[in-house]
């Protein structure tokens, strides 16, 4: 068989972990491995697609990024990249692999809906794919946050100081909620529970009378200003997979400025960006990053098509693309309290 296999949307740690399962178990099984150059694009523009051999797969579980390349690709404009995507698959390829979070797995869910050999794999380092308990990059980026804390704690300590964090986190707060109760976060604010910037000041001030003269506030980049008092006036769009550029609204900057403003806290704001998609992944990330992987292998030879290997319950199952590209897994209420109980 020719398997093609491609990354889209953005990158995360565990990228070519994946790769490599899924890789070296076909070259086992004698087949070919095509990967596919930059996502969706090396399929809608000109054929991008190379054999991948065992050496280049070699050696590559412990490294960040994606060897294939990979892009934020609107298929959907200019018009037609979702029809040409569809014959370039059916004219070079068996089957195909996507490697890629909601915005990749809806187009492959809709690949499959027109019969096209296609099968998921689950990335996303923000961790929000409906019907698996992990994405590909987020353990990464949780420890990275984790750290980033610690870090920060200490000169937050000596200083007496109040210090914003801003984390990834598109829709959902995954990043910002387990990278702050690993790294002891004072307050922690998601888009699935919004506070008013009020309550943040309140819970600031209460800390400071009981004699905590510092506290570590994370922020997900994604939580709605409005609620904070803020004007909303969304991010910078980008083309393709992923639309906006969240990033762009500042939204630790504001909260930062707001605490500022209400005066008696010294403030200081670190947006973590992305150093929490860059370098390489935890073992957590490549060892599920390859059993994902070598998964969707079994899956395309089994002809098991319109489906994606996601992790449930400490093992892995298959989910059909339909369920996963419904929407975002939020982050629970049980689990966030879990995290309210530190503040
Ligand atoms: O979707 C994953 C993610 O890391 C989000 O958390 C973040 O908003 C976005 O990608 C950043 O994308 P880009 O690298 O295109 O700026």
């Amino acid at each position: 068989m020719r398997i093609g296999v491609l990354t889209a949307g953005g990158d995360a740690p565990g990228l070519n972990a994946a790769i490599r399962g899924l890789g070296q178990m076909a070259f086992r099984d004698g087949h070919e491995l095509i990967g596919i150059a930059n996502g969706w694009a090396g399929l809608a523009d000109e054929f991008s697609g190379r054999n991948l051999s065992p050496e280049e797969l070699s050696g590559i579980v412990g490294q960040g990024g994606t060897l294939l390349g990979t892009a934020r690709y609107d298929l959907d404009h200019p018009t037609g990249g979702r029809d040409r995507v569809l014959a370039s698959l059916a004219k070079h390829l068996d089957a195909l692999v996507a490697i890629g979070g909601d915005g990749t797995q809806q187009i492959s869910n809709w690949l499959s809906e027109r019969g096209a050999p296609v099968v998921g794999v689950p990335k996303t380092l923000d961790n929000d794919l409906v019907g698996t308990d992990y994405c590909i990059g987020f353990d990464t980026a949780v420890s990275i946050v984790a750290e980033s804390l610690d870090r920060l704690y200490t000169t937050a300590a000596s200083h007496h100081r109040v210090m914003v964090v801003e984390t990834m986190g598109r829709a959902t707060g995954w990043v910002a909620a387990m990278g702050g109760l690993a790294g002891g976060a004072d307050l922690i604010v998601i888009p699935e529970f919004p506070i008013t910037m009020d309550q943040i000041i309140a819970h600031l001030v209460k800390r400071r009378s009981s004699n905590n003269a510092f506290s570590i506030v994370v922020v997900a980049e994604g939580i709605n200003l409005e609620t904070l008092g803020g004007h909303e006036e969304g991010g910078v769009s980008t083309e393709g997979i992923g639309g906006v550029r969240l990033a762009t609204r500042g939204v630790g900057q504001f909260v930062a400025a707001q605490i500022d403003a209400h005066g008696g806290f010294e403030v200081r704001t670190t947006v973590l960006g992305h150093l929490q998609r860059g370098g390489s992944p935890s073992s957590y990330d490549r060892i599920w990053a390859t059993r994902v992987g070598a998964a969707a292998y079994d899956a395309v030879v089994a002809e098991k098509f319109g489906m994606i290997p996601v992790v449930r319950c400490g093992g892995v199952e298959l989910t059909t693309l339909a369920t996963v590209a419904t929407g975002q897994r939020q982050v629970p209420r049980e689990l966030y309290d879990l995290c309210a109980a530190f503040f």
